[in-house]
C-alpha cells in the first residue's frame, strides 16, 4: 500500500471515525499480522442489535465476543423447533448464557429446560481431546445459574458428570438439545442419550464442534452420526447441527 494511502486511511479511520474505512483498516492490518482470519463483510446487521448485545454482555462482559456468533445462531435456529413438541436440554451451561436463550424461548409454552453439567468444569479429556483441555477448565458453579436463570420457572438443572443423571429425564422426548461439553466423551455419550429422544424435527446443535482446539467433540458427532440418516450440517461459526428425521 501507497503511503499516502495509508495516511488517508488512517486519517479517515481515527481522527474522522468513518466506520468503513476503521473496518478497512482493521482488514489491512490483520491480513499482515494474521492472514488465517478472514474478515467477512462490511456491516452484518446483528452486530448492530442492540438488545442482543446487551443479552450478551450481561454475561461474557465487553472484552470477548468470541461466541457471540453462536449465540445468535442458537437463539434464531431455536425458532425451527417451536412446532415441535417436547422439552429442550443443554449439556454444559457454564453461568447459563445458552440457556438463558432456551429458557426464554419457552416462556408461553410447557416445555421444560435441562440442564446438565458437573459445575466442576471439564472432565478428563482422552486421547480423542489433544492438548488445548485439562480436566477442571470452565468451572462454574450451580448458585451463579441459578442466579442467573432465577427469572425462569421452567428450568430444571441435573448437576453432575455426564451421563450420571441422564437415567432421570429418560422419559421425556426433546425438541432441541444443545451439546456444549468441548470433549468427545461426554459428547458422544449425551448424542447417544438424545438422539433417540428428539421428536422428529427436534434439533441437536453442537457448539463445539468445528473448532481445532475440539477434536474429540467433531469426532464424537462424525463417529456418532456415520450410520443415521441424518446429514451434519457446519456453520462457518464452528457449530454442527442435525435435524431430526
Ligand atoms: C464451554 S462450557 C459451556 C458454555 C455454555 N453453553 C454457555 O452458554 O456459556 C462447558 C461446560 O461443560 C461442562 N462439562 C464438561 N464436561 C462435562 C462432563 N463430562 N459432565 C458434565 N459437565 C461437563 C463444564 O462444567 C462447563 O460448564
Amino acid at each position: 500500500m501507497k503511503i499516502v494511502t495509508a495516511v488517508k486511511m488512517i486519517v479517515k479511520s481515527l481522527i474522522k471515525k468513518d466506520e468503513y474505512a476503521q473496518f478497512v483498516l482493521a482488514e489491512k492490518i490483520s491480513e499482515r499480522i494474521y492472514p488465517q482470519y478472514k474478515f467477512s463483510e462490511f456491516g452484518r446487521l446483528y452486530l448492530y442489535d442492540k438488545e442482543f448485545l446487551k443479552y450478551y454482555e450481561r454475561f461474557e462482559g465487553t472484552k470477548n465476543y468470541h461466541s457471540l456468533d453462536r449465540k445468535y445462531v442458537l437463539n434464531q435456529i431455536m425458532k425451527l423447533t417451536y412446532n415441535v413438541d417436547g422439552d429442550t436440554a443443554e449439556c454444559g451451561a457454564f453461568a447459563g448464557a445458552s440457556s438463558f436463550l432456551m429458557c426464554n424461548h419457552l416462556l408461553s409454552t410447557h416445555k421444560k429446560h435441562c440442564i446438565f453439567d458437573s459445575f466442576e468444569g471439564l472432565s478428563n479429556p482422552s486421547g480423542e481431546d489433544g492438548e488445548y483441555w485439562h480436566q477442571g477448565d470452565l468451572s462454574s458453579s450451580e448458585e451463579i445459574i441459578r442466579l442467573n436463570l432465577r427469572n425462569f420457572n421452567n428450568v430444571e438443572i441435573y448437576k453432575g458428570w455426564i451421563p450420571e443423571r441422564f437415567s432421570e429425564v429418560s422419559s421425556r422426548k426433546f425438541s432441541f438439545v444443545h451439546l456444549d461439553v468441548d470433549l468427545f466423551q461426554p459428547t458422544f455419550d449425551s448424542l447417544e442419550f438424545f438422539y433417540p429422544r428428539m421428536n422428529q424435527g427436534g434439533i441437536i446443535l453442537c457448539d463445539d464442534y468445528g473448532f481445532t482446539t475440539c477434536p474429540g467433540a467433531k469426532k464424537a458427532v462424525d463417529e456418532f452420526f456415520s450410520d443415521k440418516k441424518e446429514p451434519v450440517i457446519c456453520l462457518p461459526t464452528g457449530q454442527a447441527f442435525m435435524v431430526r428425521r
